[in-house]
């Protein structure tokens, strides 16, 4: 008896508590309800102040409310370390040294969703640990030239390949409750003049090029954020910008999140408060690299933004759309009691961050099938260059991370092979010190007072007694290479590498070549050396991935996101000359339109070096007769292809089987072939698997322009089963109706 009276009492303590909560905080009342009514409690001043920075990093809640601040970090490879409030020096915090995952280039040469879920959950993890509810990532921003210096932070130069990849990632990193934020929408597609360059390009081009990938996020991936870029498109800059932010992110793709803008990226208050911004962040009274306390009271969305409300001059609302915004991102986030508490540089991240490192390196070149080296049977391998000591997660920017640790290459492979053969390693050439970035110095152990020469002979001499040769060079994070704010200022590779490679090569012909970069580069050396393998940036474990390939441990899946083009002027934005790229006065026009990465190698007949989608195995795989379930597809139907894909060699290996769809008679120039699906399979040795593909008409569909809208035209297109994109295997034609 007692005890039920007990419980009475705490039913209707429970039932009184639940009725004296507030609305905003009920969690289940529906999203738009709590928004309404956390709106109804807030000043006018409380509003303002959710619309601008407080720090560098973070803006303000609603601290009446009880609605913590919002706390951005990069981005997009680990979680950046911690810095002062007011300063972008380190904070110098003991406890913020985060797992380095690959970068995003990697990502996209894993052609592997899987991979992009794994790495989406598990960096998702190390910020909502971190008590971030924003990561400033992903990058999607379309790989137009590889001079661009940003690229290592996107996925590559298709549409269809960067929007597949980026929904699982997005969707990770949102399942801890951490909103992913894309970036940077849109059109940031170099970093010469970053800040004005205005870009002019065909509606086709960008709904069928550079859109793409930030629809799929959007509509698909359901981001809660999304961040302005800093350039020009049609004369308004992206952060501020009629056309981008309200006309195709709101109206057309029904965007209800956040638009944060890129730091430093607001211009004007009046464009800023009525062009669809919600959040101003990194704006600098006095620029981007100087600042002065208590700047963010003159933040364009600050105090004049205040001041314009209190007038009348612009109306509640346009502020109130902006916290319903930002209240939806804190109700997703902070104010989600359900969300995971998160993980950080834990030993599970460390084995995620080698798997997908693992799943994207990709086999450019092997003939004699030089690679792998039998572990059992090296005595002597010499290891060669730069990259296979330097630090590569730090510098380049603002992806620039502090490791718990990173394992270099050389530590990699003198890991692998201890107890077995002898490792002896040369420099072979030398970069330049930079110093480190974010306090964390790279140079000790880089100095180096030999001369070039002296190092390419040691080099030689070490190369020419040994039973192996690995070469590890490439680009680094330094300006001018893979690096935010610069780009490359030429296509080869820097530091008198070419010229060493090719030594390398005449005095040992059991050379494997491994370029660690973020970008395509020129390899006029390409025919002396029998091996050649793309690493990319692989982050904490890039040591641990690339032995465990060169020794056959993995065996290599990756294919390449994007083209390597044999000269520079062979690539599309840079065949046009300066008006196209890097633009002249400030203006930037997209000729080469919607022929970009493979569609222009192909459209104009250029053999590129190694083409989009290739990459080899240690096994090899035999591609059957494509077939199609129908004839004719209605186009309100669908229609699915099989293939069957046989490893014929003696290695359990992954291929990813591409397919292309060719539109044989269009009213508008159309590419050669755009990919349209692709699938990576597991195979045993002798083992057979079927792969399908179902498209729809939207695979057949163009952007046309006059109509404002995807048309596809009645009539024949080839379906194309494709090893890479210059590697058709099998093709079957079919009818849209
Ligand atoms: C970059 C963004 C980055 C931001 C914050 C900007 O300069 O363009 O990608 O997220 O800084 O560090």
């Amino acid at each position: 008896m007692k005890r039920l009276l007990l419980l009475s009492v705490l039913a209707f303590s429970l039932l009184g508590y639940a009725q004296s909560l507030p609305i905003y905080l009920d969690e289940s009342k529906p999203m738009e309800a709590r928004i309404n009514d956390a709106l109804s409690r807030m000043t006018l001043e409380e509003k303002v102040a959710m619309c601008h920075a407080q720090s560098k990093f973070s803006s303000r809640g609603v601290p009446s409310l009880g609605i913590p601040d919002n706390w951005m970090s990069d981005g997009p490879h680990g979680i950046r370390a911690e810095v002062k409030w007011d300063e972008w020096n380190q904070a110098g915090w003991t406890n913020d040294s985060c797992m380095a995952f690959p970068a995003l280039t990697r990502l996209a040469a894993s052609w592997n969703p899987e991979m992009s879920l794994l790495y989406g959950k598990s960096i998702g993890a190390e910020a909502r640990y971190r008590n971030k509810n924003v990561l400033l990532g992903p990058g999607v921003n379309i790989y137009r030239t590889p001079l661009n210096g940003r690229n290592f932070e996107y996925l590559g130069e298709d549409p269809y390949l960067s929007s597949r990849m980026v929904i699982p990632y997005i969707q990770g990193v949102q399942s801890n409750g951490v909103a992913a934020c894309v970036k940077h929408f849109a059109l940031n597609n170099q970093e010469v003049d970053r800040h004005e360059v205005n870009v002019t390009v065909s509606d086709r081009a960008l709904y069928e090029i550079y859109l793409p990938a930030f629809k799929a996020a959007v509509t698909e991936g359901h981001a809660w954020a999304i961040m302005g870029s800093y350039n020009k498109y049609k004369n308004q800059w992206c952060c501020q910008n009629q056309y981008t932010l309200q006309d195709i992110l709101r109206k057309e793709w029904n965007f209800d999140g956040v638009v944060v803008s890129d730091w430093g990226g607001v211009n004007n208050t009046m464009e800023a408060a009525t062009r669809g911004l919600d959040m101003e962040f990194g704006t600098w009274t006095n620029g981007l690299t100087e600042g002065y306390s208590n700047a963010y009271d003159n933040y364009f969305l600050a105090n004049s933004f205040l001041n314009l409300l209190r007038t009348n001059k612009l109306n509640e609302d346009i502020v109130n759309q902006k916290v319903r915004n930002i209240l939806r991102l804190c109700f997703r986030t902070t104010m989600n009691s359900h969300r995971p508490f998160g993980e950080f540089a834990s030993k599970a991240h460390g084995d995620a961050a080698r798997k997908i490192a693992e799943d994207g390196i990709v086999l450019l070149q092997n003939r004699g099938d030089v690679l792998p080296f039998n572990p059992d049977k090296v005595k002597k391998v010499a290891v060669i260059g730069e990259n296979a000591i330097r630090m590569m997660t730090v510098g380049g920017g603002s992806s620039s991370l502090k490791v718990r640790y990173e394992i270099s290459p050389l530590q990699g492979i003198s890991q692998r092979l201890s107890g077995k053969a002898e490792v002896i390693y040369a420099r072979g050439y030398k970069g330049e010190l930079k110093g480190g970035q974010d306090g964390i110095n790279t140079d000790a152990g880089l100095v180096e007072n030999r001369s070039e020469s002296e190092l390419a002979a040691e080099a030689v001499k070490v190369a020419k007694e040994a039973d192996a040769v690995i070469f590890i060079g490439g680009l680094n994070k330094n300006d001018h290479q893979d690096c935010e704010g610069v780009d490359r200022e030429s296509y080869g590779l820097p530091y008198g590498q070419d010229a060493l490679i090719s030594q390398l090569a005449k005095v040992n012909k059991n050379l494997a070549v491994v370029i660690i970069s973020g970008n395509a580069v020129a390899m006029p050396w390409v025919k002396e050396v029998p091996s050649i393998v793309e690493s990319w940036y692989l982050g904490s474990e890039a040591g641990n991935a690339i032995a465990a390939t060169l020794f056959g441990d993995v065996n290599p899946s990756g294919k390449l996101p994007f083209t390597f083009p044999v000269r520079l002027e062979d690539n599309c934005a840079n065949f046009y000359g300066p008006e196209a790229y890097p633009g002249v006065n400030k203006e930037e026009k997209y000729a080469e339109d919607i022929f970009v990465g493979y569609r222009w190698n192909e459209i104009k007949k250029i053999t590129p070096l190694f083409a989009f989608g290739h990459g080899l195995s240690y096994t090899k795989f035999k591609y059957g007769k494509l077939t199609a379930d129908h004839s004719t597809m209605n186009s309100d139907g669908s229609i699915t292809f099989s293939i069957d894909i046989t490893n014929i060699g003696s290695r359990t290996g992954s291929e990813v089987v591409q397919l292309y769809i060719s539109d044989l008679k269009c009213s508008l120039p159309r590419p050669v072939k755009e990919l349209k699906a692709f699938d990576k399979v597991s195979l045993n040795p002798g083992e057979t698997k079927t792969v399908h593909f179902t498209i729809n008409k939207d695979a057949l569909s163009f952007f046309d322009a006059a109509k404002h809208a995807w048309v596809a035209e009645p009539g024949m297109f080839k379906a194309h089963a494709a090893a890479a994109s210059d590697d058709v295997r099998s093709s079957v034609e079919f009818q849209l109706k």
